[in-house]
C-alpha cells in the first residue's frame, strides 16, 4: 500500500512540475493579449478587431475565442464557433467573475466527448483528431466592467506525450523495485521461517516417536543454537528410550526363565500320577527355589525403578559400618560353609556414620555373596574394614575365578554377567552391582573392582564418614 501511495504520488508531482510552465506561459499570454484587446475593442471596428485577432493567434501558435457575458461566441479565428456557446467551465468561472483568469486541459475526439470546439492544428493545419488541448481564458474589460472572455486553445500534446512517458518509464521502475521488494522479502521470510518450520516438523515427528530424527540449521545464531539444543534433547530421549526397551525385554526374559522351570516342574507332577513321594517333595523343593528367585529378581527391579525414578530415599540415622560388615558375614557363613569356605573378617575401625543401614547392610551382603558364589569351594573371603582419611574403606577379596579385563568396566551394569552360563546355574540374575552402584552413589561414596582371572577379585568400596 505504503509503495503504491509513494509511487502514485511521485508520478502526480512529475506531472504537476511539467505542467507548470505550460499553465503559467499560457495564462500569461492570455491576460497580456486580454489586456491589450480590451483597450481595443471599443475603438475598433469589428472586421480590425478580427485581423487583430487572427494575427495574434499566428503569433501564439493557438486558436482565439472571445465570448460575450453570455458565453456566445463573437470572434472565432478558425471562424467555426460564431453564435454557439462555449462548453467550457473556465470560461463560465471567468464570466461569473470569480476569477480574472482560468484555464483547463480537454482531450479532443473529433468533436466526440468534449462540448468544445474541435481543434486544427493551427501552424500545419493538420487535422488531428485526438489531441490534448489547453484552455487559457482571460477576462475583457471595457473600462471597469467585464464584457466577456478571451479564450485561448493551444495544444498540449507534446507535454501530454512526455509525460505518458515519464509516466510509463516510473510505473515500469515502480513495478520492478515492487518486485525486487517482493522477492527479497519473500527470502528473507524464508530464511528466517525456514529454521522454525524444520523444527516444528523435528518436534512433531519426535511426538510420533520418532525419536532418530535431526534437524538441520547451519550457521551459529540462536535457531542454530536452538536446533543444536533439540538434537541433544532427541538423542537423549532415543537412548533413554533404547534403555527402556533394553531393561523392559531383560527384565521379562528373567522372569520367564524361573517361571517356565516351574511350569515343567508342575505340569510333570501332574501328568505322573505314580509319581514317587520323594521325587515329587524334590520337585517342590525346585518350584520353591525359583519362586525366591523370582521375587528377588522382583525385588530388585523394583529398586531400580526406584532409584531411576528418584523415589529412592535413603533412611540416615547414626549407624556403626563395623556391626553391618559383621552382620552380613554372619548372615553368609553358613552359605560359604557349605562350600568349604572361609570368610576372614577384619575390623579395624568401627566407622560410625551417618547413613541408611539397611542399604548399607544390602551393599555388603551382595558384594560378599558374589565373593562366595565366584570362588569354588574351599577358597578363602577376606572382608577387611579401615578407614582411609575422611573415608571408611571396606575391601572384600576372593580366591575366585576372577573377571577378565575386558569385563571390568561392564560388571556394574545391569543384567551384565560375565560368563552367562555360569551366572545362570547360580541364579545370577546381573543386577546386583548395579544397585551396590547406585546405593553407594546415593552415599556420596564410590566402588571399585580390582581382578585377575584365575586368581581372585577385590571390590572396594569407600564411604565417606561424616
Ligand atoms: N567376586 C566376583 N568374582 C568374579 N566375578 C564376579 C564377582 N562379582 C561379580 N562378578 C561378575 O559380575 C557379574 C555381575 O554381578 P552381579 O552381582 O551384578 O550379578 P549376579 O551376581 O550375576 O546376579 P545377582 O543380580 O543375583 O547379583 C556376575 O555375573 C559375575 O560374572
Ligand atoms: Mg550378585
Amino acid at each position: 500500500m505504503s509503495f503504491y501511495l509513494v509511487a502514485a504520488s511521485t508520478i502526480h508531482l512529475v506531472g504537476d512540475s511539467l505542467f507548470e510552465d505550460t499553465v503559467r506561459t499560457g495564462i500569461t499570454n492570455v491576460t497580456e493579449l486580454a489586456d491589450a484587446l480590451s483597450e481595443r475593442i471599443e475603438r475598433e471596428s469589428a472586421d480590425d478587431f478580427y485581423q487583430r485577432l487572427l494575427s495574434a493567434a499566428q503569433m501564439n501558435g493557438g486558436r482565439l475565442l472571445v465570448v460575450d457575458m453570455d458565453g456566445k461566441v463573437q470572434f472565432d479565428t478558425f471562424d467555426e464557433q460564431c453564435g454557439t456557446r462555449l462548453g467550457l467551465s473556465e470560461v463560465y468561472t471567468l464570466l461569473r467573475g470569480e476569477k480574472g483568469s482560468d484555464y483547463g486541459f480537454h482531450l479532443m475526439d473529433g468533436g466526440g466527448r468534449e462540448q468544445a470546439p474541435s481543434i486544427l492544428d493551427p501552424i500545419t493545419r493538420r487535422d488531428i483528431s485526438r489531441i490534448w488541448v489547453g484552455s487559457f481564458t482571460a477576462a475583457l474589460f471595457s473600462g471597469e466592467a467585464r464584457i466577456g472572455a478571451l479564450v485561448m486553445i493551444v495544444p498540449v500534446q507534446d507535454t501530454v506525450d512526455s509525460l505518458t512517458f515519464v509516466q510509463d518509464r516510473m510505473t515500469g521502475i515502480f513495478a520492478l523495485a515492487l518486485a525486487a521488494v517482493l522477492i527479497f522479502a519473500y527470502m528473507i521470510s524464508r530464511i528466517v521461517t525456514r529454521p522454525i518450520a524444520e523444527l516444528s516438523a523435528g518436534i512433531q515427528r519426535m511426538s510420533e516417536g520418532d525419536y532418530q530424527h535431526r534437524v538441520h540449521v547451519p550457521g551459529r545464531g540462536e535457531m542454530a543454537q536452538l536446533a543444536a539444543a533439540f538434537n541433544q534433547m532427541s538423542e537423549q530421549v532415543h537412548n533413554l528410550d533404547e534403555a527402556r526397551n533394553q531393561f523392559v525385554s531383560n527384565a521379562s526374559h528373567e522372569l520367564k526363565t524361573p517361571l517356565a522351570t516351574i511350569k515343567i516342574l508342575v505340569e510333570s507332577m501332574i501328568y505322573q500320577d505314580d509319581m514317587p513321594s520323594e521325587l515329587r517333595q524334590e520337585f517342590l523343593g525346585d518350584i520353591n527355589r525359583e519362586i525366591d528367585r523370582l521375587s528377588s529378581v522382583v525385588g530388585d527391579l523394583l529398586t531400580l525403578v526406584h532409584i531411576d525414578s528418584h523415589k529412592l530415599r535413603l533412611r540416615r540415622e547414626m549407624m556403626v559400618l563395623a556391626d553391618t560388615v559383621r552382620e552380613s558375614v554372619k548372615r553368609l557363613t553358613p552359605l560359604a560353609k557349605k562350600r568349604g569356605q572361609e570368610i576372614v573378617a577384619k575390623i579395624d575401625a568401627e566407622c560410625e556414620m551417618f547413613a541408611d543401614p539397611g542399604k548399607l547392610a544390602q551393599v555388603c551382603y551382595n558384594i560378599i555373596e558374589n565373593a562366595i558364589k565366584y570362588t569354588p569351594d574351599g577358597g578363602t573371603i577376606a572382608v577387611t574394614l579401615t578407614r582411609g582419611g575422611r573415608d571408611a574403606v571396606l575391601e572384600i577379596s576372593d580366591t575366585g575365578v576372577g573377571i577378565p579385563q575386558e569385563d571390568l568396566p561392564h560388571v556394574f551394569d545391569r543384567f551384565y554377567r560375565v560368563d552367562k552360563a555360569r551366572s545362570r546355574d547360580t541364579g545370577g540374575t546381573g543386577l546386583g552391582l548395579s544397585i551396590v552402584q547406585q546405593i553407594i552413589r546415593l552415599h556420596a561414596g564410590s566402588v571399585t573392582v580390582q581382578s585377575e582371572p584365575g586368581k581372585g577379585t577385590t571390590f572396594i568400596v569407600q564411604l565417606p564418614v561424616k
